[in-house]
């Protein structure tokens, strides 16, 4: 079946800012041939325009800054959480925003700051919240009573010197608001498992307010994830505000990203006005902000590149099966996250509607629906663009998959920053 793009589709559009096409139409991304980024690093690949991220990072930090001056952008790094990534984001100066333990390690060893981690998770163990006290993390968000008496334990043992025995945190709020996202992924409504609703909350912050060990800074609120319109955030602002005034509102992440032609996700600059201007309006104008976006910040800087391993057709359908899948892309398995996909050798023009699939045993695996594929022979290369968040995070072994290398690109060089696994890996922990 022939398929015509959108006529507004601009593809390159999708791929990271600066993707061009050389003279025989393949795809360069970070001015790197797709065909010699896997002639190099093979198939599955990660590739990362570092110059992207580093543009995001800048145009939230700077966009935060100009609207509210005492304010930081901290990354929310489950959704990447690779050490070169952290390395990247620490150095572009924002925060870090850890989901438990392992989060904390890595974002340590890439040097991040330990004032500007901020420590989430509503199963905090108290090993990991001994870590994070003894790293000195700035910040720790309470997500349930089982927190508060777990650190006021840990501060009683502990003589930390960073803090000098006192441990700032926040109190994470549910404001029972249900954004438009898939419902694995949203988080702010009453039935949430994260945070604590508004009249919990009180309860804490009434109790952290009564305590010599623990500072409360403030409140915390996050209500979702790719929420591709603006209210939910201003009113998660609006909900926050009731609790009172605090020195410190984090707001979260959860700005959508752009993954198919016809999303329309506001810009960080729409996402910031429409916080900062409830902030102002209902905000202590002193308090400090912060915000974690994740997604939005590194999803549109990655692309997935594929080896076509079998084209099969029948029953009225294109199957294109490549060499990767749900081991490397979970999104579509989860949330049906939906994908654009192309030949990277020719990418534009007309093309046969194809289901892009994985190379799992699972029906679910698929990378693509419908997309249209121009050609798609045994051997080409396809690219998915917008894979850059939550993929390496989620990655598995499912079926023996040895896990793709994740390999920077920035004007015309590459590097690996994270090796494809090798099947001694798969038995690394195997104790025969
Ligand atoms: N802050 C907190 C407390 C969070 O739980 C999250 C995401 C973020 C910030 C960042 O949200 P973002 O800007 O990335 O939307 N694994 C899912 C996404 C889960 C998001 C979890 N929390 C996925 O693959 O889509």
């Amino acid at each position: 079946m022939a398929a015509q793009r959108d006529p507004g589709a601009d593809l390159v559009g999708l791929f990271p800012p600066g993707t061009t096409l050389d003279g025989s139409g393949a795809l360069v991304l970070g001015g790197v041939p797709a065909p010699e980024l896997a002639a190099t690093y093979g198939t599955p690949a990660l590739v990362v325009d570092e110059v992207a991220i580093r543009a995001r990072a800048r145009r939230y930090a700077d966009g935060l800054a100009a609207r509210w001056p005492n304010s930081r952008a901290t990354f929310a790094s489950k959704a990447f959480p690779c050490t070169a990534v952290y390395r990247l984001l620490a150095e572009e100066g924002l925060g870090i925003d850890v989901a438990g333990g392992g989060e904390l390690t890595l974002a340590l060893a890439a040097g991040a700051d330990p004032a500007g981690l901020v420590v989430h998770g509503n199963a905090k163990t108290e090993e990991e919240l001994r870590l994070a006290v003894e790293a000195g993390a700035g910040t720790i968000v309470v997500d349930n009573f089982d927190d508060i008496d777990k650190l006021e334990k840990i501060l009683r043992d502990t003589a930390n010197a960073t803090t000098g025995g006192e441990q700032p945190v926040l109190v994470r709020v549910t404001p029972d608001i249900r954004p438009d996202t898939h419902e694995a992924i949203s988080t702010g409504q009453n039935g949430s498992k994260f945070g604590l609703l508004l009249p919990q909350a009180r309860e804490a912050i009434a109790r952290l307010r009564g305590s010599d060990r623990l500072r409360l800074d403030g409140v915390h609120v996050h209500v979702g994830s790719q929420i591709l319109d603006t209210a939910p955030f201003a009113q998660a602002v609006e909900a926050v505000a009731e609790l009172g005034e605090f020195a410190v509102y984090d707001l979260g992440g959860g700005l959508g990203s752009r993954y198919t032609y016809a999303d329309r996700p506001p810009t960080v600059e729409e996402y910031l006005d429409a916080m900062i201007d409830v902030a102002r309006r209902l905000l202590p104008a002193d308090a400090r902000i912060l915000i974690e976006p994740g997604r939005s910040m590194v999803a549109e800087a990655g692309v997935s590149l594929y080896r076509v391993v079998s084209v099969k057709r029948g029953g009225g359908h294109t199957f294109v099966a490549v060499d990767g899948g749900m081991g490397d892309n979970l999104e579509v398995s989860l949330y049906q996250q939906r994908f654009e996909a192309a030949v990277a050798t020719r990418p534009t023009g007309e093309g046969e509607l194809c289901r892009l699939v994985g190379r799992h045993c699972e029906s679910g695996d698929t990378l693509s629906a419908g997309v249209p594929l121009q050609d798609p022979q045994v051997g080409d290369l396809i690219a998915v663009p917008v894979t850059g968040a939550y993929t390496y995070a989620l990655s598995n072994n499912y079926n023996g998959a040895r896990r793709p290398p994740v390999v920077f690109v920035k004007d015309g060089a590459h590097r690996a920053v994270v090796r494809r696994e090798t099947y001694a890996d798969l038995m690394r922990r195997d104790l025969p």
